[in-house]
């Protein structure tokens, strides 16, 4: 019994790791695609992975940029706004 529930226990957290996983690498795929799609018409993406990587607030950027001319769906702010949290660094 005490080992059931200790198994069930176990594989209840590699299912949320594996899923937390999941959903990280999407973010990370649909950011990189809306970066190519939408902040690269006006700069290099090297631009972008300087400040990131440098440590500037990117959400901030992020803001400006719309100010700029970036045209980012709600949804789309959403990811990047969620990449720049999770990805302490551009890949
Ligand atoms: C309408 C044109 C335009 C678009 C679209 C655009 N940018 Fe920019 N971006 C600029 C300009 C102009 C500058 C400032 C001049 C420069 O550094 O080339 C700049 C500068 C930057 C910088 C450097 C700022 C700093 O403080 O280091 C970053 C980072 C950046 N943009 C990120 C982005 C991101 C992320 C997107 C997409 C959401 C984006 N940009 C979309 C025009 C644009």
């Amino acid at each position: 019994m005490k080992i059931q529930s200790a198994a069930v226990a176990v594989i209840l957290v590699l299912a949320r790791v594996a899923c937390g996983a999941g959903e990280e690498q999407s973010i990370d795929r649909k950011a990189r695609e809306i970066i190519v799609k939408k902040c690269t018409g006006c700069h290099s993406d090297a631009k972008i992975k300087a400040a990131f990587s440098a440590g500037k607030d990117m959400r901030a950027i992020q803001k400006e940029m719309q100010g700029r001319g970036a045209n980012l769906s709600g949804n789309e702010q959403e990811v990047l706004g969620i990449y720049w949290k999770h990805s302490p660094q551009l890949k």
